[in-house]
């Protein structure tokens, strides 16, 4: 990471904690995601605990995976608090700093501005990732594949959703705009 990259995700931070908008929003679900938490019970099961750094009032991985623990942690008290407010346990804290003694079997990065290397030393090995590249997680996670198998990018294979080949998934994330969402899989091996 560049000092250009860090100060870049040290703004998005300081402006995702500035707002008061916090006082009166609701937590949602997202119905893409909730298709891509399917996709991801029906093809590696159901994780016993998902954890998802900077979620922010991004609640679907609560309603996706019923069943499992799911961690939503965010450093922004605002956001923190909303959630709370609404009934949804969530934790204020730092990814950086988030080493929990059982680790998870699912981590969720999504959008966060959180760097791959910080939220991975609480997923277990075994356990999958999922993430886009707006802030360069999957990039990030692709840089290390001796650690995270990339299992594919998310497509529509005659209409339902698959995973697309190594060498297909590749050819996409390049000549794809980072901001597009792409939701890329990993597995932990090491
Ligand atoms: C752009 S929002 C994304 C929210 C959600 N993941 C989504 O996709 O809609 C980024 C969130 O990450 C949080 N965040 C940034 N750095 C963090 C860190 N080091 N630890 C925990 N949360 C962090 C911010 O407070 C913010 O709520």
């Amino acid at each position: 990471m560049t000092n250009e990259e860090d100060a870049r995700i040290a703004n998005s931070i300081r402006a995702s904690m500035r707002g008061d908008c916090y006082l009166t929003a609701k937590p949602s679900t997202c119905k893409t995601l909730t298709e891509v938490y399917e996709f991801f019970n029906r093809t590696f099961g159901t994780p016993g605990s998902v954890y998802y750094p900077g979620c922010d009032l991004d609640i679907t991985p609560i309603a996706s995976f019923p069943s499992s623990k799911v961690i939503l942690l965010d450093i922004n008290k605002k956001a923190v608090e909303a959630l709370k407010r609404n009934g949804i346990e969530a934790i204020e804290g730092d990814a950086r700093a988030y080493r929990p003694k059982d680790l998870h079997d699912l981590l969720i990065l999504l959008n966060s501005g959180i760097k791959s290397k910080d939220a991975t030393p609480a997923l277990k090995i075994g356990g999958y990732v999922i993430s886009n590249d707006w802030h360069g997680n999957t990039t990030q996670l692709l840089e290390c594949p001796h650690e995270f198998d990339f299992k594919g990018i998310l497509g529509k294979k005659d209409g339902l959703l698959d995973l697309m080949s190594d060498q297909r998934s590749r050819q996409v994330l390049a000549k794809t705009n980072p901001f597009f969402n792409l939701y890329a899989f990993f597995q932990k091996i090491q």
